[in-house]
């Protein structure tokens, strides 16, 4: 998948910009806080309608204007694709080649784009939601049918809250009600913990290939899917049903949902010690890196083709040997790259790549 153009009109600090991007590796170069960062965030939210840096998308909307505008030719699959977005408080407007897109389903996962920045260090280090986050992200670029599994069930998980929380019926309305809302969040759940059982493997499996590459051949990665105490695949998948009802009691005295996929962690270890405790902080940079290349891989057997991989000053993170490992990786052919840099790196130079410099909100290519 390739991207061959790109507009932008206010958009963060970008007035009204155009670029043209080479089959290859895409360098942004310029100093710090510039408009590096913007460009692969314009790219990522056109196809994706999500941005990691954003809580609301009026973020994005240059200040003193109220209208940002996007718009990228693709190509993906030997079609050609035009992805516009206008954005003017409170609404979303997405075309494709022309035609509006009601629903995100509409456009999302045509075109597929991975992103690595340097927050992505969350993923090893935080909070068991992020890696929910990001093993969500990647199943549904290739399985809809997670996105539909995953809104059934926290909508049907924020009505019980609400439920649990008024929690003043103690007869038997509120059981009843309890038992249809746990009816819905074991169908959807099922699925949500079936689909992360199957790409955790997966994940596991790439992530594991890419690691050998980066690091000695003989150390391990593991990426254990840990669904309500239990260790899949190794272990039997829960019986939602069961459990629901088993804490209905306790979760009507604490006014809470205590269980339930929602809660779900993956655990990540590097030679049988957790990463996020055990690993240096280069491992962990390096552990992140190989997440999100695995994702590519994963993404290019699914769909036959690499996505366009986005990478924010990655380079600034790593030794000279990863630095090397990655930027030869890059360079593999079918795989585009838009890569952010604060100095040239000179070893890029002779890859076909194509050079801009960013400075104040305008990008000249070089
Ligand atoms: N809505 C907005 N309107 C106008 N300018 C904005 C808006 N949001 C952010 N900016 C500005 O955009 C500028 C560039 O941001 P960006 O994150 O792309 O920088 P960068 O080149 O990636 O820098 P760094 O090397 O530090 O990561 C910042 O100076 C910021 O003030
Ligand atoms: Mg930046």
């Amino acid at each position: 998948m390739r991207i061959s153009a790109l507009t932008l009109h206010n958009f963060r600090n970008y007035r009204r910009q155009e670029l043209v991007f080479g089959p290859a590796v895409n360098v942004l170069a310029g100093q710090n806080g510039q408009g590096k960062t913007n460009v692969l965030e314009s790219v990522f939210f056109l196809l994706t309608g999500k941005s990691p840096r954003i809580r609301q998308e009026k973020e994005l909307v240059t200040w003193g204007e109220d209208t940002l505008y996007l718009s990228g030719d693709f190509t993906a699959r030997e079609r050609r694709l035009t992805v516009e977005c206008v954005y003017r408080e409170p609404r979303r407007a997405v075309r494709l080649n022309g035609a509006p897109c009601r629903r995100t389903s509409d456009y999302v996962g045509l075109i597929n784009a991975v992103l690595f920045t340097p927050d992505d260090l969350d993923i090893v280090k935080r909070s068991p939601q992020e890696r929910r986050r990001f093993i969500d992200f990647l199943i549904c670029q290739s399985k809809p049918a997670h996105i539909g599994a995953l809104n059934q069930y926290h909508k049907a998980l924020k009505q019980k809250s609400a439920l649990l929380r008024r929690g003043r019926d103690s007869g038997g309305e509120t059981r009843a009600l309890l038992r249809s809302w746990n009816e819905q969040l074991t169908a959807a759940g099922t699925r949500i913990i079936s689909h992360r059982t199957e790409y955790a493997v997966k994940l596991q499996r790439e992530c594991q290939a890419i690691f050998s590459l980066i690091f000695a051949a003989d150390r391990r990665v593991d990426l254990t899917y840990f669904s309500l105490g239990r260790r899949l695949p190794a272990e039997e998948p829960p019986d939602l049903a069961a459990v629901f009802a088993e804490r209905m009691e306790q979760e009507i005295e604490k006014k809470a949902v205590l269980v339930g996929p929602h809660r779900d962690d993956i655990l990540i270890s590097v030679d049988a010690k957790p990463a996020k405790v055990f690993a240096s902080q280069g491992q962990q940079r390096a552990l992140v890196l190989s997440l999100k290349l695995a994702e590519m891989e994963l993404c290019r057997k699914e769909k036959g083709e690499y996505p366009l991989l986005l990478l924010d000053d990655v380079l600034s993170e790593l030794d000279a040997a990863r630095r090397g490992f990655l930027l030869e990786y890059i360079a593999a052919p079918g795989m585009q790259t838009l890569i952010t840099m604060t100095e040239r790196e000179e070893s890029i130079s002779g890859k076909n790549a194509v050079f801009y410099r960013i400075e104040e909100g305008r990008a000249w290519r070089e």
